[in-house]
């Protein structure tokens, strides 16, 4: 048996990717992977996380905070880019560590991708079901409330007598729904995304021109409150104002721009990826950048941190504009909406990355082989749907919203963090293989990228340390109980 920090050649990834066999068709151009982008990108962590972040850290200044945290995913996204466009096979920041840190370092990554897109999509799921009791309620009709929270969350009843809910159930149905649109095939996928991708954004930008004159300027003073303590109505103590203001800020947001990197997981489906993969990654963060700081703008503008902090919070933009845009009632609704079908195509991508990573995983023998068992008619990993299915509808019947969200975030800035280093690592190692595209200042953005996202890892408190670390120790052990013994590469 071969060293823990055996490196898959290049070559061979290569080769492994085209071999015949279980291979997934390659259908998405540049445009379909930039659209796969802003469907991942944009979704709760604008709609819900904006609010949340002007209430407890920045106040106006969060569009400070978008900018911070769209720093850090820019280092990271070039990376990305880098590593896309030159081993572009699905796997995305598995792929790449197993060519550079070898198998151990592939495996905790792929391991730790589970936070980020299973548990992810369990996250947004949770918030899907949020938005629609806010649309049943155009209808005057209501889920009740024990079967759309997680039995850890309490609720009061109209008597004000608190209980524990049973399960989400909205949550479980709408990650079912779309596992089998994924299981249909990524074709028909990208195109249902297509449609989602223009309303999500049509909604994006209409509220910004509409919401622009409704933008009282009293709002907006100061733009950077000055530094203070806040303590929201769960009596959790925030820094408030000032310059930790807008990291604190930036952390929260953090959340909205993930989903980006997924582009890189279905480079094997792109039909030019060298080409188009960095245009998909790059592309999709700047167009999501500059909708997230404008809508932000508008968003504080028309509405008071007073009201994010009492009434406007959840739905926010929704309140937003039945409170202060009269005669934009229409677009309350509409937004409504458009969020739960923005919400789903963030859902969508986050489980076609977690299959795709599980695949490459399994094609390496790290994971049993039906990880990789395409579908005979759909050519899609089906089997692997279906386990992620009964994996990530757990965590959204049962776990609470922000445990899953913080776990998504901390898993992310992890993997962001070893692809950083990757790149470098590869720079040193292996300057003479060819690159479509080459992150400039290396090694400085690549130790940019893990400074900022270690700062934001280390914002995100010990609870959340303390859980990616279990979730690692886990991983560990399946690794040498069953990963290493089963590796391809260490078995040839
Ligand atoms: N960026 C995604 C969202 O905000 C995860 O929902």
């Amino acid at each position: 048996m071969k060293g823990l920090f055996t490196k898959k050649p290049l070559s061979k990834l290569i080769l492994d990717s085209g071999d015949g066999v279980n291979n997934l068709k390659r259908t998405l151009g540049a445009g379909n992977l930039v659209a796969l982008g802003v469907g991942a990108i944009i979704g709760a962590g604008l709609f819900v996380r904006t609010a949340a972040a002007a209430a407890n850290n920045a106040g106006p200044s969060v569009t400070i905070g978008f900018i911070v945290a769209a720093i850090g995913c820019a280092f990271a996204g070039l990376c990305y880019a880098e590593f896309a466009s030159m081993i572009p096979i699905a796997g995305s920041a598995y792929t790449y560590s197993y060519a550079t840190m070898g198998e151990l370092v592939a495996w905790i990554i792929g391991w730790d991708l589970v936070l980020e897109y299973a548990v992810g999509a369990a996250t947004v799921g949770i918030a899907w079901s949020e938005y629609l009791n806010k649309l049943l309620e155009i209808f005057n009709l209501h889920i009740p409330e024990e079967w759309c929270h997680s039995p850890f969350e309490t609720f009061k009843d109209a008597a004000g007598m608190s209980h524990h809910a049973y399960m989400n159930v909205p949550a479980l149905f709408i990650i079912f729904m779309l596992t089998l649109l994924l299981i249909r095939g990524t074709k028909e996928s990208a195109f249902v995304n297509g449609i989602i991708v223009i309303t999500k954004v049509t909604i994006v930008v209409l509220f910004i021109i509409f919401g622009w004159s409704y933008i009282v300027p009293a709002n907006h003073i100061p733009y950077i409150p000055a530094p203070t303590t806040y303590t929201d109505t769960q009596g959790v103590a925030h820094n408030y104002g000032g310059i930790w203001g807008i990291l604190g800020a930036a952390g929260t947001v953090f959340f909205a721009f993930i989903g980006f990197d997924a582009v890189s997981t279905a480079a094997q489906e792109a039909k030019n990826p060298k080409k188009d993969m960095p245009i998909g990654i790059l592309g999709s963060l700047v167009i999501c950048t500059i909708l997230y700081i404008l809508f932000a703008h508008v968003l504080t503008g028309v509405a008071s941190v007073n009201d994010f902090r009492t009434q406007g919070r959840e739905a926010s933009v929704t309140y937003a504009i039945k409170t202060y845009m009269t005669n934009y009632g229409w677009l309350a609704n509409l937004v409504t909406v458009a969020i739960l079908f923005g919400f789903s195509s963030v859902i969508l991508v986050m489980l076609m990355g977690q299959s795709r990573v599980f695949y490459s995983m399994s094609r390496d023998g790290l994971v049993p082989k039906l990880f990789s068992d395409l579908h005979p008619k759909f050519q899609t990993p089906y089997k692997s749907n279906w386990i992620f299915l009964v994996l990530v509808g757990a965590f959204a019947a049962f776990v609470p919203g922000d445990i899953v969200g913080d776990m998504t975030s901390i898993g992310t800035l992890f993997a962001f963090i070893l692809v950083c280093a990757g790149v470098w690592i590869m720079r040193v190692k292996n300057p003479e293989i060819p690159r479509q595209f080459k992150v400039p200042m290396v090694p400085l953005i690549p130790i940019l990228g893990i400074v900022v996202c270690a700062l934001m890892i280390a914002g995100l408190g010990w609870t959340n340390w303390l859980r990616l670390i279990a979730w690692l120790i886990i991983g560990l052990v399946i690794y040498f109980s069953y990963s290493r013994k089963n590796s391809k590469l260490n078995n040839e």
